[in-house]
């Protein structure tokens, strides 16, 4: 208003940096005033700066094609903006795709990616450059300048399919040595014989590598390691496949599994009210990790993405009952039962969980 350059100012934070902080007043007066002195001699070198208007480049660069990248680049370019996404290795997807699972809710990471891959392969507004790597940044906001380096790929990527033939012709892959196979792990007769039934109904195709697990698992109760092994032999496919499918099903068991078998749920409406600490009780009082059992084979202790259930949460399943409003105490009690029922061989489930102090999980947390 005084017509004085907007920008010649200075301001000494006495509330914030002196009466709120410094209890003795003497000591809060002489800082305050070193603070204001230091603000007077500051104005020394003021400058008057003057306002102008830049145009801004509204195309947007992001750089890392990760989950992050991509939906950032998604958003983006939905507002209508050109959106280049730099990547610097072959594909889009980064680290989150090479996990199995995602929290909160278990999913599995591949069917949350892919599908943004896919989007950022077709969206007209992306300009996808994988295998790219960013040199230089240079100018300021809204006019910055970017050196983006295409890496040498030694095919034409207009031209490429995608077949592998060039694969079968390399020399790199041609000298590497491949260690020979070792010998097939012994199994127990009636793994064999689960093994025998399954390939001899599904005629060793490797096709129906899940209907065989499921029959395997039906039968024995779990995947041990030798049959594994050996169906990977017979349907001719690395053991590394096989162990990839096997643990992307959490139904698959790699132990045996014991005479009670509980779940502990993690989903979201269990996890925040305290499933993370119920699944660390049963581990602790048991003394194993989720997918193990009892070396006595009376537990098996396994963690569920949801059951549905979401309304009685926290949830714990032991054999097929649902018990909901769960807490440590409560899981505690009810193991003690189940191993009492055992020691007096009793059969059936738990019905009622003791009645407990504090009664409520709430009023634990409390
Ligand atoms: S052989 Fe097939 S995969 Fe290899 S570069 Fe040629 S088209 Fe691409
Ligand atoms: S989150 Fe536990 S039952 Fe749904």
């Amino acid at each position: 208003r005084g017509g004085i350059n907007p920008y010649l100012f200075q301001m000494a934070s006495v509330r914030e940096q002196v009466s709120w902080v410094t209890e003795d007043p003497d000591d809060a007066t002489r800082k305050a005033k070193t603070l204001a002195a230091a603000a007077v001699n500051r104005v020394n070198y003021h400058q008057s700066l003057a306002t102008r208007e830049v145009a801004v480049h509204p195309d947007v660069l992001v750089v890392g094609g990760g989950i992050a990248g991509m939906q950032a680049s998604l958003d983006i370019a939905s507002a209508g903006h050109k959106v280049y996404l730099v990547e610097r290795q072959p594909t889009i997807g980064g680290h989150m795709l090479q996990f199995d699972k995602t929290f909160p809710t278990l999913d599995c990471a591949a069917c949350i990616g892919t599908p943004k891959m896919v989007s950022v392969g077709q969206d007209p507004n992306i300009e996808l450059m994988t295998y790219h790597e960013v040199d230089e940044v240079s100018g300021f906001v809204g006019n910055y300048k970017v050196n983006v380096r295409k890496k040498k790929r030694y095919v034409d990527v207009n031209k490429c399919t995608g077949c592998g033939e060039c694969a079968a012709a390399c020399v790199v892959t041609n000298v590497i040595q491949i260690p020979e196979r070792p010998p097939l792990p012994m199994m127990e007769p009636e793994e064999e014989s689960a093994l025998e039934a399954t390939l001899s109904s599904h005629g060793n195709q490797p096709r129906d590598l899940i209907a065989m697990l499921i029959d395997i698992n039906d039968e024995l109760g779990y995947l041990p390691r030798p049959v594994l092994t050996n169906l990977a032999y017979r349907l001719d496919i690395p053991l590394s496949h096989a162990f990839r499918v096997a643990t992307f099903y959490s139904q698959f068991r790699f132990e045996p599994i014991g005479k009670h078998q509980i779940m502990v749920c993690q989903g979201t409406a269990c996890h925040v009210l305290g499933g993370k600490r119920i699944l660390q009780t049963v581990s602790r009082k048991l003394g194993i990790e989720p997918g193990q059992t009892t070396s006595d084979l009376e537990f098996s202790l396994d963690r569920v993405a949801c059951f549905g259930a979401c309304a009685l949460a926290p949830v714990v399943v032991v054999d097929e009952k649902v018990y909901g409003g769960m807490s440590p105490a409560k899981v505690e009690a009810l193991i003690d039962d189940l191993v009492a029922r055992n020691e007096n061989h009793e059969e059936g489930i738990v019905e009622e969980i003791h009645e407990l102090k504090p009664e409520s999980y709430a009023e634990e947390l409390r």
